[in-house]
């Protein structure tokens, strides 16, 4: 698909709130991108679309957070410091790599066939389940003919599971009903939830500014839209064109040289979002 179409099918379903994109910022965001991995580059261009604050030096990153503002005008992060919190300036400083700011509503600010790679975690159940379809064929058409697209999800199954063993671990005492709203929550707290993560019980004029700052959990794409398992997410990828669909362990790519990017290891060397769903599929060549 070509990236008028891709971009016309995004914005024809995407119901994603427009943040930060200008218009032709798609075209910006191309051209900074290409800037830094030329064509003809031996290494493997890899894309990691939703990164947050989690990037690579491996990778081109993308979003459209705060982060990515800040990340890209560094000279920004001491005023904004007091605002947002020592602990989200920290995880700014440490963010690697190009980062491109773009609403991907607006579709993938990429030409056609430019990925080896695409990635993204915990991105796809931000998206509106009408979108997702036309998300999908955007990936494609930014991948080269057999390149892998690697999705890393919270599972519903696994989810699902917590809770039915919640649920037969009942035994009446106001401790097994407090694990059991644990579990609840798991699922539906992020479908719910209007305040940024981290600021939403806290008053005073700090967390008030920061709210105003931050914005509304919606508006800032934190809100769970879909919730995904191995079942649904073959019918949506299948249906946007990928073929070898395979769920893959948190540690394990057919994506070369992919644990060099990092993107999936935590601090201390472990699986950085625990209890996920891992998938990845091919564009045919
Ligand atoms: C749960 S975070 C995951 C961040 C990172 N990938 C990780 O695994 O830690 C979801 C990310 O998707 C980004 N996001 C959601 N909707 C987006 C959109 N329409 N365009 C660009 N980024 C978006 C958010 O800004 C946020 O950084």
């Amino acid at each position: 698909m070509s990236n008028e179409s891709g971009q016309a099918s995004l914005r024809k379903t995407a119901a994603l709130p427009p943040v930060d994109a200008a218009p032709g910022s798609h075209l910006a965001a191309s051209t900074q991108a290409l800037d830094r991995v030329p064509a003809g580059s031996a290494t493997a261009v890899i894309v990691n679309l939703g990164c947050g604050t989690k990037t690579s030096e491996r990778c081109i990153n993308v979003d459209f957070s705060m982060y990515a503002l800040l990340r890209r005008n560094s000279w920004l992060l001491p005023l904004a410091t007091p605002v947002i919190g020592r602990e989200r300036a920290d995880r700014v400083r440490a963010m690697r790599g190009p980062v491109i700011r773009h609403n991907l509503a607006r579709g993938i600010p990429f030409a056609d066939r430019y990925a080896d790679a695409v990635y993204h975690s915990h991105v796809m159940e931000h998206i509106p389940r009408q979108a997702v379809v036309g998300f999908q064929k955007e990936v494609l058409r930014v991948l080269k003919p057999g390149g892998v697209q690697r999705i890393c999800l919270p599972d519903l199954e696994h989810l699902v599971r917590d809770y039915e063993r919640s649920l037969a671990a009942d035994d009446l005492t106001d401790t097994a009903a407090q694990r059991h709203d644990v579990s609840v929550a798991a699922m539906f707290e992020q479908c719910v939830r209007q305040e940024p993560a981290g600021v939403g019980r806290r008053t005073g004029f700090g967390p008030r500014l920061q709210k105003l700052v931050l914005g509304d959990a919606r508006a800032r794409g934190e809100i769970h839209r879909w919730m995904w398992d191995r079942v649904n997410i073959r019918t949506v990828l299948r249906e946007a064109g990928f073929t070898d669909i395979t769920v893959r362990s948190w540690n394990d790519s057919a994506i070369e040289s992919w644990a060099a990017t990092g993107l999936e290891v935590d601090g201390s060397g472990g699986e950085y979002k625990p209890n996920s769903l891992y998938v990845e599929c091919r564009r045919p060549v």
